[in-house]
């Protein structure tokens, strides 16, 4: 099955989104980011992230679009409960009264809590103009060419490598031309496969599952697809990767309630992974971590041509 190895992992999550972030910026709490000049945040949650990585370029696409446009579509790939599209969409909208936005969340949601949050955040007055869509991030339900602007945080490495193109080909068809895409993900620090390795075995003492069928795109899959897409239909604007998003075994047990014998398994694994490939981890405030950086990229659709095969 497809997504059996994401649903059986998505399953064991019990945390929600909204607490993330509440419990200050500890390296054993989920989400905590670092960027370059130390200043740690909630990479979920933090306004002023959320604001320079999504907000302001989005708010850049609308200022240079036509004047005669009057309605405009913004589409979140796994966007979950709907949190990140809703915070941005009024963050622009302060700027771009005119024209009438509307944003879709695309999410898999097997669980259903993705879209339980969902409702009771539009039953608060929350997530106004935002509509809940139950489809897989590879079969976008839009028609061409129809899509103004689409964000996805966190969700491409969730699919197998094959899967990472659909998703690529999926966004270039829908997106208009001149249209705008923000991909958020996490990277590896060492340009190859170890951190898919290690996370690999991690999520199978999580999930309980070994059937892992995912993959981060590493620096260097970003950079092939980065290839792929010079004279392609995208022109791509390849982001930052200088943000570390450190996975600690407390962090892990944060997000997935995770049990003392999880937890002691995920110990051996990290210990081993020091002594093996020591270039994957680091120690922080006396944590033990994994490191990973975090990678945004912005593309940009400048023609029909899809040359991504
Ligand atoms: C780590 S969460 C990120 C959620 C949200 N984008 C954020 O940044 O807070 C990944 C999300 O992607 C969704 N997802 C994973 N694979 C998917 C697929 N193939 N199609 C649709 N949604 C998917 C999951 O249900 C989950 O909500």
């Amino acid at each position: 099955m497809e997504n059996s190895n994401y649903n059986s992992y998505e399953k064991s999550t019990k945390k929600d989104y909204s607490e993330f972030g509440k419990e200050g910026l500890d390296l054993r709490h989920w989400g905590t980011a670092i960027d370059i000049s130390g200043r740690r945040f909630n990479a979920y949650t933090d306004k002023k992230y959320i604001q320079q990585e999504f907000s302001e370029p989005i708010k850049r696409y609308f200022e240079q679009i036509n004047i005669e446009q009057k309605e405009a579509l913004l589409v979140d790939l796994g966007g979950a409960d709907g949190f990140l599209l809703n915070t941005i969409l009024q963050n622009i909208d302060e700027k771009n009264p005119d024209v009438k936005k509307t944003g879709v969340v695309v999410d898999l949601d097997p669980t259903e809590k993705e879209r339980v949050r969902f409702k009771k955040a539009q039953e608060s007055g929350e997530r106004k103009n935002i509509n809940f869509a139950v489809a897989n991030v590879t079969e976008l339900p839009f028609e061409d060419n129809s899509v103004d602007v689409i964000i996805s945080r966190m969700t491409v490495q969730y699919l197998n490598q094959n899967k990472q193109r659909e998703f690529f080909q999926e966004i270039s068809r829908v997106l208009k031309i001149g249209g705008l895409a923000i991909i958020m993900t996490v990277d590896d620090f060492s340009e190859g496969e170890k951190l898919n390795k290690t996370l690999e075995e991690i999520t199978s003492i999580i999930s309980g599952n070994s059937n892992f069928d995912r993959s981060l795109l590493t620096y260097n899959t970003i950079k092939l697809l980065g290839k792929d897409f010079e004279g392609s239909a995208f022109k791509p604007i390849l982001g930052h990767r200088n943000i570390s998003m450190p996975f600690s075994i407390e962090g892990f047990a944060d997000r997935f309630n995770l049990d003392e014998d999880k937890k002691q398994k995920l110990d051996i694994v990290f210990k081993n992974g020091l002594k093996l490939n020591p270039e994957l981890f680091e120690i922080i405030d006396g944590i033990l971590c994994l490191k990973a950086k975090i990678h945004n990229m912005q593309l940009k659709k400048i023609s029909d041509s899809n040359k991504i095969e």
